[in-house]
């Protein structure tokens, strides 16, 4: 992947310090294309910036230095970041809520890529709680936030509002730049979701999993290059654009839809919360109630990761869920040992806050030589990332 940056600059006071931060990240090796907000041009113009750095600089949404090319695709297409610095709380609002009306913000929502966002402002306003909203709606969706720092502020308020460190940042988007690369070529297939195990034509055995957890993981994985396969049981939780998704419902549905991606795998992610019985028949018409008693007779299905992983192409990673009642991690490990697996992701859902249905979630890796790394309690999405970053750490290592 290139290393061009699109640097997002609105109207801050702090808009002048985005000059040294455009130098910083040339330094670093970027291309730094430059565009700024009107705001932003109160306070710095563009001919500072593109004498900075020697391309053109956009404001107007209806630019197009290249003739016949629309800039806010062109531009969004070509960066391999998105850095917003310093952003203001009515941009961090717009890009949060897919306002579209300067040509920051429409490139930002023709942007795909990994975004990184330094807000600075009065700190008022940065604690407000539309601000932290807008920001907690980009932080779920992987956007990083560099945080301002806590100091004097050009309004003459003290509190956390100052612009960060520029080394900081430029130090942040070369991570992130890292980050968006650490997948590339690669192929991530995902089981996620519940599945249904229909009793008959209207009624199912089914669990309380979400899938949040399966979608964060692809969004993670999507934003570190790689070519993503999901295959989801029933959920009403949006699959990013960009991966491929294959609905199925019940468990031999979706063993069935993994034999036939995972040759290709080069990592597998079991975060379906697979039903373990089904049961023995399904009747096809409706059941009718009456005063007796009735059984319903289940039956074992099998264990998609299990088989997936004994199917899995050399030298790639199988990576299973483990959703315990208690912090014990004995049971994780021993179901590491049994499917085969290469690490196991073990989740206390005894505690309040994480695993089935809730928006955060703790998570432990673990892998066959005794290590463990703990996550700490997080977004869904930012222990998506986190994990992700296991997996590649422990193969790297
Ligand atoms: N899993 C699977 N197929 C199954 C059951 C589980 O692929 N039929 C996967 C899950 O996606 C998860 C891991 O196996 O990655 C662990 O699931 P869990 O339900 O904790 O394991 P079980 O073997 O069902 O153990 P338990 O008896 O504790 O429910």
């Amino acid at each position: 992947m290139s290393k061009n940056i699109v640097l997002g600059v609105s109207g801050s006071v702090a808009a002048y310090r985005a000059c040294d931060l455009a130098r910083e990240l040339m330094r670093r090796g970027f291309a730094v294309r430059v565009c700024l907000t009107g705001s932003a041009e109160k306070f710095v113009t563009r001919s500072l910036f593109e004498a900075l750095t020697g391309y053109a600089c956009l404001v107007d949404t209806f630019e197009e230095p290249i003739s016949g090319r629309m800039a806010h695709i062109d531009w969004a297409r070509q960066a391999s970041a998105l850095v917003i610095a310093p952003a203001t709380a009515n941009t961090i609002a717009k890009v949060a809520h897919g306002i579209g009306d300067d040509m920051l913000t429409t490139i930002a929502l023709a942007y795909q890529g990994p975004m990184l966002i330094a807000p600075a402002m009065n700190p008022t306003m940065y604690a407000s709680e539309t601000n932290q909203a807008a920001m907690a709606i980009l932080a779920d969706r992987g956007v990083w936030f560099v945080e301002p720092t806590v100091g004097d502020v050009a309004c003459g308020e003290n509190g956390q509002g100052k612009f960060a460190d520029v080394q900081r940042i430029a130090d942040e988007v070369v991570a992130l730049a890292r980050t968006s690369k650490l997948l590339a070529g690669k192929k991530v297939l995902i089981t996620s979701g519940p599945t249904q195990e229909p009793i008959d034509m209207a009624r199912f055995i089914s669990n309380r999993s979400s899938g949040k957890m399966g979608a964060a993981l692809a969004q993670a994985a999507l934003l570190m290059g790689a070519e993503v396969t999901v295959i989801s049981g029933p959920t009403a939780v949006r699959i990013p654009v960009g991966v491929k998704l294959i609905r199925v419902k019940t468990a031999v549905e979706m063993l069935d839809a993994g034999l036939l991606e995972v040759s290709e795998a080069d990592f597998v992610i079991g975060a379906a919360a697979v039903a373990d019985y089904r049961p023995a028949q399904a009747s096809h018409s409706k059941l009718r109630r009456s005063d007796a008693h009735l059984s319903l007779e289940l039956v074992p299905n099998p264990d998609v990761i299990a088989a997936l992983a004994a199917k899995a192409k050399p030298g790639s990673k199988v990576i299973g869920f483990a959703a315990e009642p208690s912090e014990d991690t004995g049971y994780a490990i021993e179901k590491m040992a049994r499917k085969g697996l290469s690490a196991i992701v073990f989740n206390d859902v005894s505690q309040p806050n994480q695993g089935f249905e809730s928006e955060t979630n703790r998570l432990q890796f673990l892998t066959p030589d005794g290590k463990s790394a703990d996550s700490g309690l997080l977004s869904k999405t930012q222990c998506a990332l986190w994990l992700i970053h296991q997996v590649v750490d422990s193969i790297s290592s």
